[in-house]
């Protein structure tokens, strides 16, 4: 969602914040601005739509000073545009401000300072922050910002300039997330570790309700009754180049094509493979403990939620325990009652998303233990649950999930090896065989990137198709969702997916002559049902693409194209059979000429209802 960066040092603070803005284009916006202090007034330039339009205005007309706040707006209150794009200031011009989240009570905070005489000019949320700021300020910032904060309600990451004391940046947030630093030539705030990774790898991240000021010389932290608190800070180890394109066309592209290093690296850190045995102190079970958990439940949203639908077929399938996956916003408000011995799992990439956020805090006050699976280290969700289980996917800068999937779904697939090990319900040959199989996973799916063209080229004669079915079952099933998910995303193409059981109860109604539907076949014992319903839509003119695990000669009768992944056991087969189908909503997406790394309407961090 929205972006904030911000400065203050010796160097010129407008190409800082540029720079910044573009690292953290992949959030999604629909308008941009900064404000610097120029050495006798804030000078603030916004507007509409893509970042290269705010830089023509700051070449044609370039603002000059070394400190200052620059924000990428996806709008929420108020459409796009150049009006409602950030910073805003107040009526009495004593500041301006950027600001990420929703205020919820705006409405009522914005009646109550019209009537004190704010003339508003934008339909935003978060001018109503900037008034309600400039009227409580008396000379002391931290003040101010303290007492607004105790009358907001819902989510803010907000960054400050003050007229009167324009060398300091003042930000503060609550349920939204903001990263602080400081660099060799100054300090920085950033709404994401990318735009600082330049400056320095040693950031801190805001906690609720606190506030950080950040001047030329140093970064001092205060809770939100304005007294001094210490904050530590974390340090990141991804490599700067990660979050840069570098000779890809799309940051997906070069994504899809990390997935093989970001899956061995996953793996390493829960697996020794030199001894072929899972690392017992990397899980969070205790022998003693493991007959403790009596129900898992799995939570996340979009992407994240298809990796725990695989999570949930690996915990009953490996350690034979009651499992349930739930989409975090439907979850959050389902007044459920969780059970002695249940245990919540968060998905997450980023580990700011706000409806997982909210499942987990719901869970936390029931008593419940909660394990996350995340990427970002310092995120809430990373900082907030009992335990974390690191996904080591690196830095994902296209909207659309790839790696992340992946390695989500493998360290779902080991800590279930592990809780099945400790608990007597995988035997320790079969926890051998499939690390053995593991450690060949990236090897085949190194060899379905390198096959890419085919992909390619099918989608080069499909790209028009208007509505594309998924189909499969059992684990198909839950990797078609993924893969309609993916499609749907990048190229706007309709596409659902389906249990490949349950088309004939309705949906199959919609096949119609030239209808693409893709039938995954990764599961073995199921091959030949679905290949039955493969045969229903065919006869009823569907054009059908079938993905087998290893060569399946039958299945050839039923469909016009087979695409094949390296055979691989089940369990494991989705972590191969998701490459083509990245890859197929990938070029099917730049075929039709689509914005494939930051699909419209899409942000990557979803950080509001
Ligand atoms: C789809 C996609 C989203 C995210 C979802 C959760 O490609 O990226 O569906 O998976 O917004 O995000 P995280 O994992 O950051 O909680």
């Amino acid at each position: 969602m929205c972006g904030i960066v911000g400065y203050t040092g010796s160097k010129e603070a407008a190409p800082i914040l540029m720079e910044g803005l573009e690292t953290l284009a992949y959030r999604g916006y629909d308008s941009a601005g900064v404000a610097v202090w120029d050495g006798e007034k804030i000078e603030m330039k916004k507007e509409k739509g893509q970042l290269a339009n705010l830089k023509s205005i700051l070449e044609r007309e370039p603002v000059h000073g070394t400190s200052g706040i620059g924000h990428t707006r996806w709008a929420t209150h108020g459409e796009p545009s150049y009006i409602n794009s950030h910073p805003h200031g107040d009526t009495k011009k004593q500041l301006v401000l950027v600001h990420n989240g929703i205020i919820e009570n705006y409405l009522k905070l914005k009646n109550m300072l019209v009537e004190k005489g704010c003339v508003f000019v934008s339909d935003t949320d978060t001018e109503v922050v900037a008034q309600l700021i400039g009227d409580l300020y008396r000379g002391d910032p931290l003040t101010a910002i303290s007492d607004a904060m105790r009358l907001l309600e819902g989510s803010f990451a907000l960054a400050i300039l003050f007229r009167d004391d324009p060398y300091r940046i003042y930000c503060v947030c609550k349920d939204s997330p903001m990263v602080v630093g400081y660099g060799r030539d100054g300090a920085h705030i950033a709404s994401d570790i990318p735009a600082m990774l330049a400056y320095t790898r040693d950031v801190t991240f805001m906690g609720d309700k606190q506030i950080a000021v950040l001047s030329p010389e140093g970064i001092a932290f205060y809770n939100e009754f304005a007294a001094p608190i210490d904050k530590g800070s974390t340090h990141i180890d991804w490599d700067l180049d990660a979050a840069k394109k570098g000779s890809y066309e799309h940051f997906m592209m070069k994504e899809i094509c990390e997935e093989p290093v970001a899956f061995r690296k996953t793996a390493e850190q829960y697996v020794n493979f030199r001894r072929g045995c899972l690392k017992a102190d990397c899980f969070p079970w205790a022998d003693s403990d493991a007959e403790d958990v009596k129900r898992i439940r799995i939570i996340g949203c979009g992407t994240a939620y298809h990796a725990g639908l695989l999570g949930k077929k690996y915990f009953s399938e490996l350690a034979r325990i009651p499992v349930e996956a739930d989409i975090a916003s439907e979850f959050r408000y389902a007044d459920y009652e969780f059970e002695p011995g249940e245990i919540l799992f968060i998905i997450s990439q980023s580990g700011e998303t706000a409806d997982s956020i909210a499942a987990m805090r719901m869970a936390k006050q029931a008593g419940v233990r909660t394990i996350a699976v995340c990427n970002v280290i310092g995120s809430t969700i990373a900082r907030e649950a009992d335990d974390v289980l690191f996904t080591y996917a690196g830095p994902e800068i296209a909207v659309a999930a790839t790696k992340s999937y992946l390695t989500q779904a493998a360290v779902l697939f080991l800590a279930a090896l592990r809780l099945g090990e400790i608990r007597g319900r995988v035997a320790p040959d079969r926890v051998s065989a499939f690390l053995t199989e593991l450690a060949e996973i990236p090897a085949r799916m190194q060899k379905l990137i390198d096959e890419r063209e085919a992909i390619q080229f099918f989608s080069s004669r499909e790209f028009s198709a208007k509505h594309v079915f998924f189909i499969g079952r059992g684990i198909d099933n839950a990797l078609s969702m993924e893969a309609a998910l993916k499609l749907k995303e990048v190229s706007y193409i309709h596409s659902e997916a389906y249990a490949a059981g349950e088309l004939k109860h309705g949906t199959i109604a919609l096949i119609e002559e030239g209808t693409l539907v893709v039938g995954l076949i990764t599961q073995k014992h199921l091959a030949a049902k679905t290949a039955s319903n493969l045969e229903e839509v065919r006869v009823r003119g569907a054009k059908v693409l079938a993905v087998t695990n290893g060569e399946m000669p039958d299945i050839a009768d039923h469909c016009q194209k087979v695409w094949t992944i390296p055979e691989t056991g089940e369990l494991l087969a989705p972590f191969c059979a998701i490459i083509p189908m990245q890859l197929f909503a990938y070029y099917m997406a730049v075929q039709k000429g689509c914005s494939v790394d930051k699909p419209r309407n899409l942000a990557k961090s979803v950080t509001v209802e």
